[in-house]
């Protein structure tokens, strides 16, 4: 079994998703339990990016010890060493330097010539090599760059010190066939090759990123770069959990595996998207809510007689709990403690402090608490962003023969400002009085409201999508009361986006 390297890009990558942005804290969570999947190697950001780019790079390379931590750098000087001073604390540092090579990025975007962007990436190479053994080279929109000039190109930042050598589809453009090809022309043709491991980085365009990505392990890739959920820039990038468990579940087939510890993709996957706020689709492969789901009566039956007539997995292999119920009313600290800690939350005691009084507060509002409780909680807690505006109180009236009206009454700094505001629904009647008090100038893109778990006394958690100047920003909110959940995931949008535009 050749042994595969997983580079995970959910934090550079992943966080390049509209609304997708993360904080440090929120890096550092996801980071860490990254750590507990076993992955190779953590891609924490793009450090000249901004200074909250360097400053998570920084903490997470502190933190995280016997993981690579990684830090992108175009090909220029000062990108290099602003990774290098980010990447400084890290146990195990990967310079990640990239440069476009296809014609169309020369042309139009770099204004280079063929020769320029060659020097300019054996430039790169060398200089990250003063930092550290370890820099990988990609070579940007490698699927749309002419083969021979891709594979000089590679020839010379092997022959500079890079130790993996990338080839990204850039644009999600590759066939499998041709990708698989691709690989394998590069083993013929570079005659250094053997000194380098070759990593592929695939988009999700045309839907064939997790296609490609198994194809060219299939060819000698040594390393495959991807994302928790397939999160990423545009259609995503290739999902984790889909090829580790594509490698498991078909050994004789690929001869490959990776060190991933599967138990723990079901965790990392609604960590991500809890943060992110990029909700996973019900029918997603591995980690989506009916994976394992057996709803035809002639499939249940033959699950019932004989699990592998239906299941080609186990979801206790990629850590779905068995039982779901876990705490009430009068579970302790001690238990709330253990239990998230089972799911993949480490608090400091102030955050479980708080987050432990929300829990009662729930509980006395709900009979059963379930892990998506605990997760709707306690990610609130972890996101936890500075408010300029807090909601301090709300009432609504609605109903048949009422035109429904909403009075509200917000912290601004330290200003109480109430406004009474009518609209066409409960929720319409918020969010204008909220506006009017805002003064926001923000469009609401999208409004998504879901149970998180079954009955009626369920948390309702709703996310906002909001857009202003170019900035977009995911705003959540949950409550047992779905209007006020609303008011939250809108104030949280408007925090955040205060922060952005700051
Ligand atoms: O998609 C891409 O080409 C990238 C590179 C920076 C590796 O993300
Ligand atoms: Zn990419």
């Amino acid at each position: 079994m050749r042994i595969i390297k997983v580079f995970d890009t959910t934090l550079r990558d992943g966080e390049q998703s509209p609304g997708a942005s993360m904080n440090v804290e929120e890096k550092l969570q996801v980071a860490r339990q990254l750590q507990r999947l076993g992955v190779d190697i953590i891609e924490a950001g793009f450090p000249i990016a901004s200074p909250g780019d360097f400053e998570a790079v920084r903490r997470v390379a502190s933190e995280i010890k016997g993981v690579i931590i990684a830090g992108l750098a175009r090909a220029k000087d000062e990108d290099i060493e602003r990774a290098a001073e980010a990447l400084r604390p890290a146990q195990l540092r990967r310079i990640h330097t990239f440069i476009a090579t296809s014609d169309i990025h020369l042309q139009y975007k770099l204004r280079l010539s063929r020769e320029a962007v060659l020097e300019a990436a054996e430039k790169a190479v060398k200089k990250a090599r003063q930092y550290t053994d370890d820099v990988e080279f990609s070579a940007e929109d490698a699927t749309r760059s002419e083969r021979d000039y891709l594979c000089r190109v590679l020839e010379a930042v092997i022959q500079a010190g890079a130790r993996t050598i990338n080839i990204p589809d850039t644009v999600g453009y590759a066939i499998p066939q041709e990708f698989g090809e691709l690989i394998e022309y590069i083993k013929n043709k570079v005659p250094n090759i053997d000194k380098a491991v070759i990593s592929v980085h695939c988009h999700n365009d045309l839907g064939l990123a997790v296609a490609n990505s198994l194809t060219a392990i299939l060819k000698g890739a040594g390393q495959v770069e991807c994302t928790i959920n397939g999160i990423g820039e545009r259609a995503g990038n290739a999902a984790m959990e889909e090829i580790v468990m594509a490698l498991k579940t078909r050994p004789r087939f690929f001869e490959a595996d990776t060190k991933i510890v599967t138990q723990e993709i079901y965790k990392t996957s609604r960590l991500v998207s809890k943060i992110t706020g990029m909700v996973v689709q019900p029918n997603k492969a591995i980690v989506g809510a009916n994976a394992f789901a057996h709803e035809a009566g002639i499939h249940q039956d033959g699950f019932l007689k004989e699990r592998s007539t239906y299941e080609i997995m186990r979801p206790e292999d990629v850590g779905i709990p068995q039982s779901k119920l876990i705490l009430g009313k009068h579970s302790g600290r001690h238990a709330f403690k253990a239990r998230l800690e089972e799911l993949g939350y480490r608090l400091s005691e102030e955050e479980l402090n708080r987050a432990f009084e929300r829990f009662k507060h729930l509980a006395d509002q709900k009979k059963y608490i379930f892990d998506e409780d605990i997760e709707t909680l306690v990610s609130e807690e972890v996101s936890k962003i500075p408010e300029i505006y807090r909601l301090l109180d709300l009432s609504v009236t609605s109903g048949t023969n009422v035109k429904p009206t909403a009075r509200i009454r917000l912290g601004i700094n330290d200003k109480v400002v109430e406004r009474i505001e009518q609209g066409d629904g409960p929720v319409d009647a918020v969010y204008r009085a909220i506006a009017s008090i805002t003064e926001t100038k923000s469009e609401l893109l999208r409004f998504e409201v879901k149970s998180i778990t079954g009955g009626t006394d369920a948390l309702g958690e709703v996310t906002v999508t909001l857009e202003e100047e170019g900035y977009t920003v995911r705003g959540q909110g949950a409550d047992t009361d779905i209007i006020v959940a609303s008011a939250k995931a809108y104030i949280n949008a408007l925090n955040k986006l205060a922060i952005r535009k700051r």
